[in-house]
Order: C-alpha cells, then structure tokens, then sequence
C-alpha cells in the first residue's frame, strides 16, 4: 500500500522536550493535555493512564503503538521496522463497539490498509521502504478475553507491547501474564525489540480494586515500578451561587479549568452530560474519582444488603461448605446452611493473581486460620474445573485433590441454573430474617451481590434498551461465580429441581465426571 501522503518519519517527532507536540500526520494534539503527556513521554515497562470520559485516554494510547512501532530497529535484511503489538479488551463486543471503532478513527483502512474482521482480527498495517527511510510491518492484534482459550491465545503471543484498554474490567493477572509476553518481537535477526512496554487506560474504579492498589495504596517499589497517572476531572463541585453552576444528582458543578482534551470535544460535552445522572456516575465518569457505579441489572436483584448482611460467626456443629470459582483469578465463598434452611456466609478469598497452585495454598492456610474448628469440609466448583481444557494444564479437581481438599463438581454449570439457586435462600424467610445472612466482611461479595455483578444494558434502536442474557465479566464475577456455586452444591439445587420438577419445567446440563464423595 501507498504511504501516507506527506508522511514523514513520525518517530522523529517523538521527543523528550516538555513541550507537547502536536503530531500533525495523525492529526492529534497533546497540547491541552499535559497528563497525557507526561504519559506518553515516560518509558516506564508498565504504565497506566486514568481519567473521565472522552479525555483523550484511548488516543493517546492508539497513538503511543505507532510511535512505537516507529521507534523499532530498522532490519539489517529487508531495511524494515518490525513490530507486534496486542490491543486487549474484556469482552468482544466492547473490543468492536469502542476499542477497533478507536482506532480505525485514527488508523482508517482507506489511508492505512484493510483490517482483517476474520479471527485474530488484526490490522496489518505495511509500508515498504522508500529513499532512504525504512519501510514499517507492524502487525497490530485485537483480542478479547471471554473465554480461557483466549486467554491462553493472548498468553502465548510473541509481541513488541500491549495495550489494556479498559483496564478496570480485566484482572491484573491479564497484566502480569502479558509481561512476559512483550518485547518477543521482532526477533534478533530483525533487529531485535528496543522498547518494550503495556500500557492500560481506563475509566475510574472503586477503591479496593488491583488498580487503586497499585496507583494508590502500595506504590512498586525497585527498579521497574509500574507509573499510574491521573487526569483532573472534567468537572468540579461548586456552590450555588457559582457563575453558571449546573445543578445535578443533589450537587452543583461546573467545568474543572485543569480539564484535559476540551479543545477536542464538542462544546459544553462534560455539563451536559450530567443530568439525569446519579452522584457515582458524575463521581466517576465526570469527576474521575475512584467510585463504585451500579451499571446494567444486577444479577441477583433479590437481594439486599441492609437485609441480608449482618456479623456472623462460624457454628463448629455445622459443616463448613466452600463455593469455588477457577480460572484467570480464582475466588472462593466460605459459608455454612443451617438446619433451618439459613445460609451463613462467612468468609471470602479473591485473588488477583493467577495461578490455582497458589490459590489452593492460600485456601489452606485461610481454613487454618478462620476454621480451624471445621471438621467437616465440603468443596464445590464449577464443573468445567474438571476438563483438562483450562488455563492450567491440570484439571483443577485433581490439583485440589493433590493438596489434600476433596471439592466435587456441582451438577451443572449452566448460569442461569446457578443464578436461580444463588436466588433461592434470598427469597426464603426464616423466623422473620432471611434465609441468606452474608458476613459484614466479605465486602467484595457483598458488591458482587449488590449489583457490581450485573447484565449489561444493550440499545436495541428507537431509544430502547434491553439487558443482555449473559453478566459482565469484572472484578465481581467472580466471586459472584463461587457464591454461584457453593449454593448449587450445598443444597439449592435439590430444593430448585423438587420445586422446578412440580412445574415440569427444569432444565439442566448433568456433567459427565466422575467425582470423588467423601
Ligand atoms: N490527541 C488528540 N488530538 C485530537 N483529538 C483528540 C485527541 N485525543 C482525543 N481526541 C478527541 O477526543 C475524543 C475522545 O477521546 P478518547 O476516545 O481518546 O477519550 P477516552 O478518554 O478514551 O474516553 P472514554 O473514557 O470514553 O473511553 C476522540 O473521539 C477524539 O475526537
Ligand atoms: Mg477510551
């Protein structure tokens, strides 16, 4: 393909001065954002970029893989600068609706070459040498990671960087396995790779996320420490007798003068998108502060939390039952039902790394430490643990049997199975209080239920809207996923097939395994 009319070597323009510039081929302009930046200027192995909606984030990262891309060794046999890179999503929709949308906005396949929609969909983008300037193959990979067999796509890839767009929906297990990942590409032969890199973007977070962690609370210490930036808000609280203040959620705002990339957006964009909107919406998307926002439908709308979370004790004269999630960032819900009927959940553990090994060491010493009273211990996880088809090369069952825990698969891994027995003892009242009592402390769990595991909202045209079929995939999915399988397991199951069985209306997926009953 042709080379882009006028095109210089735009790596030249990539400088170490503390003027922005303005990078005029891709027609961007930095100058109005100096959170970005300083981003883009640093070298740092690991760096992530936060702010509100619409301030230049997903352009400045876009922007950084061409930069790049031109800043690789020019091969001694073909005079070309190789590179690979990975754009990395959680879910597919979202990869095409936002993240390719993105960057064809920039990269567009008229000027820069056709993308290929077939899977991995990439964007080839090749420019033979010309004079004396090296010609340019980068190869730039889009992938989402539904599923663990893209996961493990991802981390089997040979790549010159990566970037995380969204960051705050994937677990930093994602970040970690991508480094080892990066700075593979090109290979010696080529030139080798002379910067490598990931880079994440995202919107706010809530305060106990790995991103809040690491920027704020447990800053890395040592010689490659990852950066974290913040961009100033796009508005600000003010009183109501400021100038022009807008009125929403109960508060008063206006514009914030240290807003990045308004020169870029249309007029008035952050005042007009706040009403109707609730306080942790403009805390979050508008304010760019570290919030917790309810999106979509919550997955188990029927509970509550001023009703069904409570301090609650371990009874020694019960069995203690663990719900388990595997995969990338393995969970697990610590509960016991009474004989009443009542579910006490009592404790919870969430990884942010990967690695079952050493999450089922973690579960020991956690049994030890909060348990050390439980005789009897019932394990539960998702059947598909028991396919050798994971992450891990072992099954999870027979890893755990290794370690000496004995966790059986439930009967069945259909979602909807698991969401309407996770709904049962939500729905059951026992002497006037609930039949789910969940622990003060199990906080992540306690999100989880209160909406941070949710259906997404889906526009179906005209103004319309709908809910997906299937949850989003967070940081509370997972945990919600255990809960979801301790009460398939512990005994919501038997009780919603009896109920179900009356109305002839059951529908389950049996797993074909074998399992060990102690
Ligand atoms: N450096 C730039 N030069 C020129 N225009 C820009 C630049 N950065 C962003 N824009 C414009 O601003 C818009 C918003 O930018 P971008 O999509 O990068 O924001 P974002 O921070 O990723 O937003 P979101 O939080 O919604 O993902 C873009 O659609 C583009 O029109
Ligand atoms: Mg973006």
């Amino acid at each position: 393909m042709a080379r882009v009319a006028g095109s210089k070597d735009l790596s030249k323009r990539r400088t170490k001065s503390n003027k922005p510039v303005e990078i005029q081929d891709l027609n961007l302009n930095f100058a109005t954002s100096p959170t970005v930046w300083e981003f883009l200027k640093d070298d740092s192995f690991v760096r992530g970029l936060m702010g509100p909606v619409g301030s230049g984030k997903s352009y400045a990262c876009a922007a950084e893989i061409m930069l790049r891309a031109l800043q690789q060794p020019v091969s001694p046999l073909d005079n070309i600068r190789h590179s690979r890179f990975a754009i990395v999503r959680n879910s597919y929709p979202e990869l095409r609706t936002t993240t390719i949308k993105t960057w064809l906005e920039i990269f567009d396949e008229s000027t820069w070459g056709p993308m290929r929609w077939s899977p991995p969909l990439t964007h080839h983008i090749q420019l033979p040498p010309k004079g004396n300037l090296a010609g340019l193959d980068m190869e730039v990979i889009f992938l989402a990671l539904d599923t663990p067999k893209d996961v493990r796509k991802l981390l089997s890839l040979e790549l010159t960087g990566a970037w995380v767009n969204e960051a705050r929906e994937l677990p930093k297990a994602v970040i970690d396995g991508l480094t080892h990942r990066v700075g593979r590409y090109p290979t010696k032969a080529h030139g080798g790779c002379n910067h490598r890199f990931i880079i994440m973007d995202t919107n706010p977070m809530d305060d106990d996320h790995w991103w809040h962690r690491l920027a704020e609370k447990e800053k890395m210490a040592g010689k490659y420490p990852w950066k974290f930036y913040k961009q100033p808000g796009g508005v600000k609280e003010v009183d109501a007798n400021y100038d022009d203040a807008i009125f929403a959620a109960g508060k008063y705002w206006a514009m914030n003068e240290k807003a990045e990339n308004i020169p870029n957006l249309t007029q008035g964009y952050y005042e007009q998108m706040l009403s109707g909107k609730n306080l942790d919406w403009i805390s979050c998307y508008a304010q760019g502060k570290y919030t917790f926002v309810q999106e979509g439908r919550a997955v188990w709308q029927e509970y509550s939390d001023v009703l069904m979370s409570d301090d609650i004790e371990f009874l020694p004269e019960y069995p203690l039952q663990i719900g388990l999630d595997f995969g990338l960032t393995p969970a697990a819900v610590f509960g016991q039902r009474l004989e009443n009927g009542r579910w006490h959940i009592l404790h919870e553990l969430v990884t942010f790394d990967m690695g079952l090994e050493r999450f089922t060491t973690q579960m020991k010493i956690e049994i030890n430490k909060m348990f050390p009273k439980a005789k009897d211990i019932q394990i539960w996880g998702d059947p598909a643990g028991s396919k050798r088809d994971e992450i891990f090369e072992v099954t999870a069952f027979d890893h755990l049997k290794t370690q000496g825990m004995n966790a059986r698969p439930t009967v069945s891994n259909d979602f909807k199975v698991r969401r309407e027995a996770g709904a049962m003892p939500m729905n059951r009242l026992i002497n006037g209080k609930s039949g789910l009592i969940v622990n003060k402390t199990c906080s992540s769990l306690r999100k989880s239920l209160s909406g941070g595991y949710f259906f997404k909202r889906e526009a179906i045209g005209s103004g319309q809207e709908r809910f997906k079929d299937v949850p989003f995939k967070n940081n509370f999915s997972h945990i919600g996923d255990a809960f979801g399988y301790l009460m398939l397991g512990g005994g919501e199951h038997r009780i919603l097939t009896r109920k179900n069985a009356k109305f002839g209306t059951q529908q389950q997926t049996i797993a074909k395994v074998e399992f060990n009953v102690f």
